[in-house]
């Protein structure tokens, strides 16, 4: 194949990658964005097999079988709930797939596979040109110094955000000191990519790089809590981006640096937009705890003797007379599988002329788009899963505001409470609406574990129980009313 050809053919995989993002950004093109991105990474992975030299295909495919055989089965047995686990590990295995493609082309220059520990201690001897003479070879050098760091780094940080959100590993470790102790393991991961640089042949370095990358990621990740873990692992995803990007030098693979590139920025993009919505610094996620405050806010001062609730009976009655209705879905919504129910309330209410919307906030739920993907799995049409931003102001003339599994993104001390840990997070302005009902098992607390004096305000009712099962009772006596 003539190289033109080929990056011609990687042009357009390239294209295909940002046509793809594209596509995401919107719930209605995203299944097309998907299969884009899909068919620029077949081209891209096609045309690579297709011009190296020297390879034994039996490996290329037992791998491709025994990969895709295990993806595809992961991929149709996860709950939609344990999606950011999945994509913590998968993360996991890109960034461990930068550091073997680094390791390998290390190896291979250098001409000498280690065989046991011994003989990483002992310095090779190598050509000063055989990574490239002059500056190549130094760039050459650090891009695998880089790629070996941020892929170990990458693999264990990962493995520990999948160990914490599928509750494998409840505690949280860290390093004496804290921040200075990773600190420390960084600057020391980073002289020795110096070093390594300096002296190619000493395979120590290289050994030193990985050890300590890899309780970089153990102790980045460990001390975080496991709420805090989407955040991580969108950062890890963009890591994982950019030791792909750093081994698309390596390989000289145009490719893999603008795949790379992209994981790596749109990660980036993504983290900064939690971290905005949840109103927190990155740095406070990654190094400091939800400020203290939290716990000792007393729920019987905020609750006692105001709250009222409601039998899904006695709220048909509200909707049958309600003009303007907004379902307002939180995490509780995923854990009680109700989208379904929720989409029959909704029609239910449309037949009755009823306007009907969604406000959707975005860190409803446990990771980006939850509710978006779970009301598009039960067929909502997209026009009516408002963003934010567009719904608050349209709560002052809504009749009933419908809240089913959400608490956080509601909570009125967000806006009020100055010393609340959630002071200065956006949220849905749901007090604002005449009446708000809302639909959960207790008054228990959502994942900032604090009261929601929402619960408590004179035009709110609470509905007590399972979501799925309380939505459809409402729908039953709604369709049985006139
Ligand atoms: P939360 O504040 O976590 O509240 C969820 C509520 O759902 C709980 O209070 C729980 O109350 C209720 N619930 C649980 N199971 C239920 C069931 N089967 N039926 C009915 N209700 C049920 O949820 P939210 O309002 O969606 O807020 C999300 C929170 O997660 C925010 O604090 C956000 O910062 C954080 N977070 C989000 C993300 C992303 S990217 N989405 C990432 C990191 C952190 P009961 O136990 O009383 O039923």
């Amino acid at each position: 194949m003539s190289p033109n050809l080929i990056n011609f053919i990687y042009l357009v995989a390239g294209v295909l990658f940002i046509l793809g993002i594209k596509g995401l950004t919107k719930p209605k093109t995203a299944v097309r964005g998907n299969m884009l991105s899909a068919l620029g990474m077949l081209m891209a992975v096609a045309v690579t097999l297709l011009t190296i030299n020297d390879v034994d295909y039996r490996y290329i495919v037992a791998g491709v079988v025994v990969g895709s055989l295990v993806g595809s089965i992961m991929a149709l047995r996860i709950q939609m709930t344990s999606m950011p686990q999945m994509v913590a590990l998968l993360n996991g295995f890109g960034g461990g797939a930068s550091l073997t493609i680094a390791l390998a082309e290390y190896f291979s220059t250098l001409g000498a596979a280690p065989t046991s520990m011994a003989d990483m201690l002992v310095p090779v001897a190598v050509d000063s040109s055989a990574f490239g003479v002059g500056a190549e070879g130094t760039f050459a050098l650090i891009a695998i110094g880089l790629t070996v760091m941020i892929g170990a780094l990458t693999l264990t940080g990962s493995f520990i955000a999948f160990a914490k959100l599928q509750e494998l590993m409840k505690k949280s470790y860290g390093l004496p000191g804290g921040p200075i102790g990773n600190a420390i393991l960084v600057l020391g991961a980073l002289a020795a990519v110096v070093f390594l640089v300096l002296n190619p042949g000493n395979m120590a370095a290289m050994l030193t790089i990985v050890g300590l990358a890899l309780l970089l990621g153990l102790f980045l990740v460990m001390p975080i809590g496991g709420a805090d873990m989407p955040v991580v692992i969108a950062l890890l995803n963009s890591y994982s981006g950019i030791a792909a990007a750093l081994a698309g030098f390596i390989l000289g693979n145009t490719v893999l640096i603008i795949a790379g590139s992209l994981v790596g920025t749109s990660g980036l993009i993504l983290t900064q937009i939690m971290c905005v919505a949840m109103n927190r610094s990155l740095a406070n996620v990654l190094f400091g705890k939800m400020a203290a405050g939290g716990e000792t806010i007393d729920a019987d001062e905020v609750y006692a003797g105001k709250v009222k609730s409601a039998q899904p009976d006695e709220v048909a009655l509200m909707l049958e007379v309600a003009q303007r209705v907004v379902i307002v879905p939180g995490y509780g919504m995923a854990m009680a599988q109700a989208q379904h129910a929720v989409r029959e309330l909704a029609d239910a209410m449309e037949v009755r002329g009823v306007e009907v919307e969604y406000g959707i906030h975005p860190v409803a739920g446990r990771m980006p788009g939850h509710m978006n993907v779970l009301l598009a799995e039960a067929e909502v049409p997209y026009d009516k899963l408002v963003e934010m931003d567009r719904i608050n102001p349209t709560f002052e003339d809504t009749d009933v505001v419908i809240i089913i599994g959400a608490n956080d993104v509601t909570n009125p001390m967000a806006r009020e409470s100055e010393g609340s840990p959630i002071y200065g997070m956006p949220i849905l302005n749901v007090d604002k609406a005449k009446n708000v009902v809302v639909i959960k098992r207790s008054l228990s607390p959502g994942f900032a574990g604090l009261p929601n004096p929402l619960f408590a305000m004179d035009h709110t009712l609470m509905v007590y129980g399972d979501g799925k099962k309380a939505v459809v009772e409402m729908t039953t006596a709604l369709n049985q009313a006139d």
